[in-house]
């Protein structure tokens, strides 16, 4: 099989905002606890924090971390997790039937994420709390003034304020699982009040405003649409989730399940601009894809969790090759549409649907989604070309036609580097490339991963077992993710 990708320097996408390479930290299953934290860890620095994780996460150079949910944040009283703690709370927390210690809030998560060289995204809760806790909380992280929380702040011990820029309206409201669901018309009132009390607290910052939880939703279209008519004017983004599987089983259909999430970037994009229209305004709404991943191995796992459990193993997905051929699939979606998607938040980090695994008191390592997300995080930032592919491809019911070669080109203008990231989606076949508009540019590196088994894993005994190793720069092997790094060696 051959493949031609071509591009041409001056058709471009936009520039990669950086926060599209964000993730995500929830109170959920051992992500916070025996995650990024664990005091008797060998590893643990002077907070208790897991130095073995604190080195993958750096390797990802995450910029952005979400927190603290998730389904958790719509319970969640975020002064629990603030001040002395000797005094913390102990919690039935609903979202998950687990019971939340608040060892950890936000005083510490926010040390956490300096160590990992990441911003936060503080998603504040809608579900059973509203307007006054979530102006409360901004003052609380952000505030300059001798008022009530900026000052419990300093008496916790923080002079500086935190300076979280990126806030989410809740989380998820759409959903009749989530506490405190809403209607789009109740939603909607409550995110429009909120968001004016905290930008009127810090009008630095910046807000998200839920959209539907996946685009399988009933509601999805009206949803938005109501959001986005009562909230036009105070939010910056709307949120965008979705979770894929391959629950039928078959590999083929399952490759090709990025062409889902670049429909529905397509419509939310649509229905955004169907409002901006509307309302005749010049102010464009970008999107926040807070939530995607993979998310199915652990299912049947978690419906026989024992409730009320500190930091049980919840949502471990263990993934495979062709879930890493899907994660690079999804990126590659996300960058071709870096346009209006500023901010994306690979779900989640550690444990919990992550592309980081630990053991309690022992190992951690690398899945196979941490390598797609890693080079696209260090060579993904620059400007999106316009990609052109050729290749054949094939037929997959209620989907159509998938083409077996995915590909994105990224220009690094500083660096005068175009790098290629490519899936090879067929099972059998290599593919050979050729390329147009690589004048004046050399292959500097191809790595590429892949191997025989597509249900192959990384585990604790054989944290290698699918990890890059380098390509020839002409062919794509079957079921593989590439990366090929083309330096300009002279100016045309
Ligand atoms: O990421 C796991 C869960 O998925 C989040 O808590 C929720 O927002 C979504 O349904």
């Amino acid at each position: 099989m051959r493949a031609e990708i071509s591009i041409d320097l001056q058709s471009r996408v936009g520039r990669v905002d950086k926060r599209l390479f964000g993730s995500f930290i929830e109170h959920l299953g051992r992500a916070v606890y025996g995650g990024i934290y664990e005091p008797g860890h060998p590893s643990a620095d002077d907070m208790g924090f897991r130095q073995d994780v604190l080195a993958l996460v750096r390797q990802l150079h995450v910029p952005l971390v979400r927190y603290p949910g998730g389904n958790f944040v719509s319970g969640y009283h975020w002064e629990d997790g603030t001040g002395d703690r000797t005094k913390r709370p102990r919690k039935m927390e609903l979202a998950w039937g687990c019971i939340e210690t608040n060892e950890i809030g936000i005083d510490e998560f926010q040390a956490w994420a300096k160590r990992a060289g990441a911003e936060i995204m503080m998603a504040v809760n809608l579900g059973t709390r509203g307007m006054e806790d979530a102006r409360n909380l901004v003052e609380y992280c952000n505030g300059t003034t001798d008022t009530d929380y900026a000052n419990m702040r300093r008496k916790n011990g923080f002079a500086e304020p935190f300076g979280i820029r990126l806030w989410c309206l809740g989380n998820e409201m759409d959903g009749d699982w989530q506490i405190g669901h809403k209607t789009a018309q109740e939603y909607a009132r409550l995110a429009c009040e909120t968001a004016k009390l905290m930008k009127w607290t810090d009008p630095t910052i910046e807000l998200v405003a839920c959209g539907s939880s996946h685009p399988g939703m009933a509601t999805f279209g009206e949803w938005e649409r109501t959001v986005l008519r009562e909230c036009y004017d105070h939010i910056d983004y709307l949120s965008m989730h979705s979770y894929y599987g391959n629950r039928s089983g078959n590999s083929a259909e399952y490759l090709g399940c990025s062409l889902e999430m670049d429909w529905f970037i397509g419509r939310v994009t649509g229905l955004c601009d169907e409002i901006k229209a509307e309302k005749h305004a010049d102010k464009t709404i970008y999107i926040s894809f807070d939530e995607w991943n993979v998310w199915f191995h652990s299912n049947a796992q978690d419906a026989q969790n024992a409730p009320w459990q500190i930091a049980p193993p919840l949502l471990e997905d263990v993934y495979n090759l062709e879930d890493a051929l899907v994660v690079g699939c999804l990126i590659i979606t996300l960058l071709k549409h870096c346009d209006r998607v500023k901010i994306a938040c690979l779900a989640q980090l550690v444990n919990v649907i992550a592309p980081i695994m630990t053991e309690n008191g022992g190992r951690a390592w690398a899945q196979t989604i941490f390598y797609p997300f890693c080079d696209a995080s260090l060579h993904g930032r620059g400007i999106v070309l316009k990609t052109g592919v050729h290749c054949e491809s094939y037929e997959v019911e209620n989907r159509g036609s998938v083409p077996y070669v995915e590909p994105v080109a990224v220009y690094d203008d500083l660096a005068e580097t175009v790098t290629v990231f490519a899936v090879n989606r067929s099972l059998a076949e290599t593919c050979s490339l050729s390329l147009a508009g690589f004048g004046g540019f050399v292959l500097e590196q191809h790595s590429v991963l892949t191997g025989d088994d597509l249900k192959r894993c990384n585990t604790a005994e054989e944290p290698f077992a699918v990890c890059p190793t380098s390509g020839s720069g002409r062919a794509l092997p079957p079921r593989s993710w590439n990366m090929l790094i083309y330096r300009r060696t002279e100016t045309e």
